[in-house]
């Protein structure tokens, strides 16, 4: 029995009971051609059964690396773009504390390679110069231009700070089994190194060693992660029943919402930790359902802050959207509003009150105005954000989103969209084998 569920009472006015009834048969054919492995993207479905089926010598790996990580590392470097960072980022950051403090249990991490951002990779060198520190390169193409770059460069700062040999000690690659540029550097230098499965594309990998290994550096529970994943993929496996299956709820739902006319998705969460849970539900959901001319455009918002810049355009614009707010019921520690005598902000209505309570009444408070503004609601209810809830709702959205992919009739499993902007880019790099390419789109930029 999984307590993460799906509220859709506010968005009852825009879709009813009966109609939701009406998928039940549909949705179950998808979940049958997914379990059974016999729709769009078959060849990547590896992410169904991960959860359950980790081998214990990999769990000791990740978790004795990750050690002398946090040993040898004042801070560790991710370097990775899309589906190879944003999963480790959204779990690192959804469970560690807003500010560094002594109670943090791992070795920060900070990020590179998800940009090309010059002044951003200078700071970052600066920033590692004077810190004893591990870089873990991910990349499961092993020939990603952004990731590739920004390895270079910390590799070179590396080798000049410790010596090659030292510096190959402190590289961890997670990368193919056969293919790639990193595969080959990797085994060349003799970087320790991890195997992204075939069948588990990018943004579907938080659960392999992309996510893992730099999760456990900063600290947190893998285990309890893989555990909270397994139950939801167990329950999401057994139950037939539309309304006791949140993953074919929500998929059945939003896709409603779209034949409706609300072609975009706002995801929005109430604690600023969620932020970069958002963004890899962003990636999510873009990558997969964003094909041949569909799909819903999935944005994002942090409330209550966004509420004072996008608040004004989701309660009074064009309402092409719809809403969904991940609610997580229990705050991790206390704070209670204090009592003024003086009461010169007349506050002292809120005395004795949690400020979890101020913000779930923020939260409710705009549901209800949003739906009111003509904003279908749906809500994600969490008990509450720790690894086990996290591992949970990231295997909630990824069936969700696999199911969903099918109901739009679209492969959620690929991405040639992506290769456009690669090809433009490397033919202004004036990368060979591009030299056609190159004269073309030069004169295109001279008009
Ligand atoms: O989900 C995906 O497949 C993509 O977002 C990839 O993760 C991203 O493009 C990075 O690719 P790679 O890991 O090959 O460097």
């Amino acid at each position: 029995m999984t307590k993460l569920k799906i509220n859709y009472q506010q968005a009852i006015p825009f879709v009813s009971e009966e109609e939701i009834r009406l998928f039940e048969k549909e949705i179950n054919l998808y979940r049958d051609h997914l379990y059974q492995g016999i729709g769009k993207g078959s060849d990547f479905l590896g992410w169904i059964d991960l959860p359950g089926s980790i081998d214990p010598d990999l769990m000791h790996r990740i978790e004795s690396d990750a050690s002398n990580i946090r040993k040898e590392s004042d801070v560790a470097v991710v370097v990775g773009i899309g589906g190879s960072y944003l999963g480790a980022r959204a779990v690192t950051e959804a469970l560690s504390e807003a500010f560094e403090g002594a109670d943090e249990p791992g070795t920060p991490l900070v990020y590179a390679g998800h940009h090309l951002d010059e002044d951003y990779h200078h700071a970052l060198l600066r920033y590692l110069q004077d810190k004893d520190y591990s870089v873990i390169v991910i990349s499961k193409s092993g020939t990603t231009t952004e990731p590739a770059v920004a390895f270079r460069l910390l590799r070179k700062q590396l080798e000049e700070k410790y010596g090659r040999e030292k510096a190959a000690g402190r590289i961890y690659a997670v990368t193919d089994a056969q293919k790639g540029a990193l595969k080959q550097l990797a085994g060349e230098q003799g970087y320790a190194s991890y195997v992204i499965p075939d069948d588990v594309g990018g943004r579907y990998s938080v659960l392999t060693p992309v996510g893992l290994l730099p999760i456990a550096v900063a600290g947190h529970d893998i285990r309890s992660l893989l555990t909270g994943a397994k139950d939801m993929a167990a329950h999401l496996k057994k139950e037939e029943k539309l309304h006791d299956n949140p993953a074919a709820l929500y998929a059945v739902i939003r896709n409603m919402l779209y034949k409706k006319g609300r072609t975009m998705e706002i995801l929005a969460g109430y604690k600023p930790s969620m932020h970069y849970m958002i963004e890899w539900w962003k990636q999510l959901f873009g990558e997969s359902e964003g094909k041949e001319g569909k799909g819903i455009f999935p944005a994002g918002v942090n409330f209550t802050t966004d509420l004072h810049s996008m608040g004004q355009y989701i309660q009074d614009g064009i309402k092409n959207f719809f809403e969904t707010v991940i609610s997580i019921k229990k705050t991790q520690h206390e704070v209670v509003i204090p009592n003024d005598p003086e009461n010169l902000d007349g506050l002292n209505y809120l005395q004795g009150k949690r400020l979890g309570f101020v913000n779930e009444m923020a939260s409710r408070g705009t549901m209800l105005a949003h739906v009111d503004g003509s904003v279908p609601n749906l809500e994600i209810e969490l008990p509450r954000l720790n690894a086990y809830h996290l591992g949970e709702l990231i295997y909630f959205f990824e069936m969700a989103c696999a199911l969903s992919g099918y109901m739009l009739g679209v492969n959620p499993f690929d991405q040639p969209g992506v290769e456009d902007y690669k090809r433009n880019m490397f033919a202004l790099l004036e990368k060979p084998g591009f030299e056609e390419e190159t004269a073309r789109l030069k004169k295109r930029l001279k008009k």
